[in-house]
């Protein structure tokens, strides 16, 4: 119970988060009832029963299910609205959120509304709180580059009316066979639309994956990352460089990437230097929200307070807020 207070109060950003991952079991079957439609599970403790996953792509195959509840303005506002309530009882400062626009342009949602609802969210938060929080729009890679393109021309008429939230772009999914290179024009084009780049890289996939997300795609931080230490130069310049790694380690653990949490590798890559910062990923999936992310780490790995503090202080240091912002966090 201290050691949760003292995470709850250490100040902090959630860097990695993908937004459809956050929609609860509760809130499914209430969207689906809004929505008049059927899911194929009895129940609540049901749904959260066939959370069992053997890797990246069974969770993906239920989170994309999960996410089809989502029709409306006001669904997407709901599960954001959720989503920044856990995140400020946690004592996160400021969001930066991915969302998956393909997974409902691809039913028939227009961009257009997932845009409207996640960022009056956003807005409403920021204005009643002073919580911030960013858009990190994520091309799926396991959709082709062309569908990727298609997705960035539908979303830019839309940038200049979410200039103050939309400022990056992600890549998510299924990892393995979709390496970096496939999207190298994409990232190219959205570099020089001086969008902030960030990319999942050696989460299932190797640690060239990460070196490719660096030199391909020019991306600024790694999600995930953990499969870096497979390679020894790559880790050398990680921790040159102090890129950040978006670390969610009961992601880690609830996808089979390490087989226990005490087994994971988040403490000796921060104790060699690396940037680390811990994250909740899709925390409605993966059993715990950022602070419970700390908490079972610290408790696994034997993290000291003074080590929690460095995490929590990475994660501001590792954010796209503009430096004077950034300053007033810290
Ligand atoms: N989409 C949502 N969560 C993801 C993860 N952990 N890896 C890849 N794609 C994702
Ligand atoms: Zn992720």
């Amino acid at each position: 119970p201290d050691l949760n207070a003292y995470i709850r109060g250490l100040p902090k950003a959630e860097l990695h988060l993908h937004i459809e991952g956050t929609l609860e079991p509760e809130l499914i079957f209430e969207l689906a009832a809004r929505n008049h439609m059927a899911i194929p599970y009895s129940s609540v403790e049901a749904l959260r029963a066939a959370y069992a996953f053997t890797d990246l792509q069974s969770f993906l195959d239920l989170y994309y299910a999960g996410a089809s509840v989502l029709i409306t303005e006001q669904d997407f506002y709901d599960m954001t609205m959720a989503y920044l309530r856990r995140a400020r009882a946690d004592g996160v400062l400021h969001a930066e959120i991915m969302f998956d626009p393909q997974t409902h342009t691809g039913r028939g949602v227009a961009i257009e509304t997932v845009f409207a609802g996640i960022a009056r969210a956003l807005r409403e938060v920021r204005a009643a709180t002073g919580i911030s929080s960013y858009l990190l729009m994520s091309f799926l890679r396991h959709l082709s580059e062309q569908e990727a393109f298609d997705t960035l021309a539908a979303a830019l008429p839309l940038r200049e009316q979410y200039n103050d939230v939309w400022i990056g772009i992600g890549l998510d999914s299924a990892e393995l066979g979709n390496p970096p290179d496939k999207f190298a024009r994409i990232f190219a084009r959205c570099k020089e639309l001086e969008f902030r780049l960030v990319a999942h890289a050696g989460e299932e996939g190797p640690a060239a994956y990460v070196s490719d997300a660096l030199d391909v795609l020019h991306v600024e931080r790694i999600d995930h990352g953990v499969r870096s230490e497979d390679d020894p130069a790559l880790m050398q310049r990680l921790i040159r460089d102090q890129v950040p790694l978006t670390v969610c380690p009961l992601s880690n653990l609830k996808l089979c990437v390490v087989d226990a949490l005490e087994q994971h590798n988040l403490a000796r890559l921060l104790r060699q230097g690396a940037m680390v910062t811990i994250n909740s990923d899709d925390p409605a999936y993966f059993g715990g929200y950022v602070g419970q992310n700390y908490l079972a780490t610290a408790q696994a790995l034997g993290l000291s307070k003074q080590e929690l503090g460095t995490l929590a202080r990475n994660s501001l240091e590792s954010c796209f807020l503009p430096a004077d912002q950034k300053q007033v966090l810290l």
